[in-house]
């Protein structure tokens, strides 16, 4: 009886307990610090938010072992270095009103308190003020040391062996080369958005960055690369709800792959698929289907008109009224690109609605009232069907062949020796044709071949791919590919994130027939390529399959070596438009039906399709 009612009590007593805080910051810390790029965000926001002007990342072995940060920011008193590690600790927001008026990265004070509750901290800050500064090592949440400490003034954040204590999570990160790849985007999104303030960034010991201050234009052209410097197109627009600038691409310079797009909101990079639409949408016709132009914009905006405490990592914001900075967005890049005679003549169709709104038509405050009220962009709001005249004709017209002609894409490494046969020993396919078969090209770009039960429909673009995809898989097996010497060595300087990735292919590139190898910063030597990439266009080969490369970059199915020999099989394959001579055509018809699977490409499409005599003699009531 007693034995019972012992047990009822345990079991009726109360269960719940608040979680020690190494573990509840621990669990907070899943949201916040996902890996070590989320940790390189948090560190550089908040040295930002400390007023450096010079800020300098570290981080070895992809940031696994170390993330770093140092700046000469403000630095901590003794008292907020310990407290800054505790769970919303901030000086950034005292109440829920100065939400609205946000101006600082950072406003949880969430970021610190979660790095400490995965990581082993080390933290060394000193304040103008203070004769000494403070060191503090932390360890999943637990202060190990503190101690006074001879130091500049400012603050060095180091973040040690992430994960250490949640191994899951350690498992879970991805391979050197990708988390590295986080890390530079992410220090990309911050050092874009400041150029006044001088970045560095060293990885492995080896500085991939060193951003001098500048003017923005400058700082895109140090992180994007030098191809930029003439093909920027300035965005700029005041109004009275909100301002615009930054820069836009030239159409020439889209690419294939998302990469260079940079959205600020009050200098915080965010992602938003609608307003990448309003620029979209503004390039118009000006660039083809599939490619993406480059931009870096930035806009300011009242803090009181968003909610950016919708998402942990603060990347997603809410508009107040998103339509009205879709629009703005949309017109403010349509003009730019107006005014650089780019784009045919423009007509802004905007949703009347718009127009009519309070803070597009009526500026409210009376100093921004004429500037805003002269703006090209307000005038575009409020005059009706207006349109914008091409003062500069010729370019126009440039611009006009341009999207006419079909382009002959020079880059395509087209004369691919064909004759340098590649021999897979297996059975030959049922449907290939006689060696000795009738050959046609048509539309230069199919070719017609007869076989014994029919014809074949070749379209040469999808044959091609799939045997240098093959030959390429061969060649990763260790079927050496033939290199030719380039005469003249060829040097490619690229953009520090392209050099990372670039640096991470080569010893597959060398596999592939590729000599080449690192030299200095960015920079790199070409020796030889591959015998089919025709002299002179090795470094347009690389930087394309670079490209094609990044457009597979986030899909998980494929190897790194996988998408390395699909994007070079795509590039390399000769394209539509390209003549054949017979000889051409012949060993493109025999390595294709020598490939292993020779109806489809790599990603499915078919290579040929086959019509049956007897199907033809039946459509032919024959
Ligand atoms: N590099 C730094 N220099 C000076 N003070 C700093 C630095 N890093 C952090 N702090 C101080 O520590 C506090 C806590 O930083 P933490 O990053 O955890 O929160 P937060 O930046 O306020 O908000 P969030 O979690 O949104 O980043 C900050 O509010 C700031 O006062
Ligand atoms: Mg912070």
């Amino acid at each position: 009886m007693c034995y019972f009612r012992a047990t009822n009590y345990r079991i009726l007593s109360d269960i719940i307990q608040l979680l020690p805080d190494n573990i509840a910051n621990q669990i907070a810390a899943g949201e916040v610090i996902q890996r070590p790029a989320s940790a390189v965000k948090e560190l550089l926001e908040n040295a930002v938010d400390a007023g450096a002007d010079e800020i300098k990342l570290i981080v070895n072995d992809a940031g696994k072992a170390l993330v770093q940060v140092i700046d000469n920011g403000r630095g901590m008193s003794e008292t907020d270095a310990r407290m800054a590690f505790e769970r919303h600790a901030t000086s950034k927001i005292r109440s829920i009103d100065d939400l609205l008026r946000i101006k600082t990265m950072g406003l949880r004070g969430e970021a610190l308190a979660s790095i400490a509750a995965v990581a082993q901290v080390e933290l060394k800050t000193k304040r103008e003020e203070d004769e000494t500064g403070v060191y503090i090592e932390i360890d999943n949440s637990i202060v190990k040391v503190q101690e006074p400490v001879a130091a500049n003034k400012g603050t060095s954040i180091a973040m040690k062996n992430l994960f250490f204590n949640v191994p899951a999570r350690r498992n879970f990160l991805k391979s050197n080369a990708a988390e590295l790849r986080h890390i530079v985007d992410e220090f990309i999104r911050v050092a874009m958005a400041f150029p006044e303030i001088f970045f560095s960034f060293v990885s492995n010991g080896q500085e991939v960055f060193h951003l001098e201050k500048g003017n923005l234009k400058q700082r895109v052209v140090q992180i994007l690369g030098n191809n930029y410097n003439a093909k920027l197109v300035s965005v700029q627009e005041q109004t009275d709800y909100l301002n615009i600038f930054g820069f836009v691409g030239k159409p020439e310079t889209a690419k294939k792959t998302r990469g260079d797009q940079y959205f600020f909101v009050n200098n915080r990079f965010i992602k938003s698929a609608y307003l990448n639409h309003a620029v979209m949408n503004a390039f118009d016709e000006m660039i083809a289907k599939d490619s993406f132009p480059m931009y870096t914009l930035f806009v300011d905006l009242d803090p009181a008109q968003l909610d950016i405490n919708v998402h942990p990592t603060k990347q997603e914001i809410k508009f107040e009224d998103e339509k009205i900075v879709y629009a703005f967005v949309q017109s403010a890049v349509k003009h730019a690109l107006a005014q650089f005679s780019i784009t045919p003549t423009l007509d802004f169709d905007l949703d009347p609605s718009i127009q009519h709104l309070e803070a597009v038509s009526k500026p409210l405050s009376e100093e921004r009232k004429s500037s805003t009220a002269s703006s090209s962009l307000y005038q575009t709001f409020s005059q009706k069907n207006q349109a914008h005249f091409i003062e500069n004709k010729s370019e126009l017209k440039h611009w006009r062949e341009f999207y006419e002609k079909p382009v002959k894409d020079e880059s395509a490494p087209v004369p691919v020796n064909l004759q340098h046969s590649l021999h897979v020993d297996k059975e030959l396919m049922t449907e290939k044709p006689a060696d000795n078969a009738e050959l046609l090209q048509v539309h230069n770009g199919y070719i017609v071949v007869q076989n014994d039960k029919g014809y074949l429909l070749l379209n040469q673009q999808n044959a091609h791919e799939r045997i240098l995809y093959e030959k390429f898989q061969l060649a990763m097996e260790g079927r050496s590919i033939a290199t030719q010497q380039s005469l003249f060595p060829v040097t490619m300087e690229l953009a520090p994130a392209d050099a990372v990735l670039l640096n991470e292919l080569v010893p597959d590139l060398q596999q592939l027939g590729y000599q080449l190898e690192p030299f200095g910063t960015n920079t790199f030597v070409i020796h030889g390529s591959p015998a089919d990439v025709v002299e002179g266009n090795e470094k347009m080969a690389l930087e394309k399959m670079l490209e094609q490369f990044k457009h597979f970059s986030n899909d998980i199915k494929y190897s790194k070596r996988e998408k390395l020999i699909r994007s070079l099989a795509l590039q390399q394959a000769i394209k539509a438009g390209t003549t054949l001579s017979r000889v051409e055509m012949q060993a493109l018809v025999h390595e294709l039906f020598s490939c292993d699977t020779p109806n489809i490409t790599p990603n499915g499409k078919p290579t040929y399709m086959s019509f049956k005599k007897t199907d033809l003699d039946k459509m032919f009531g024959r």
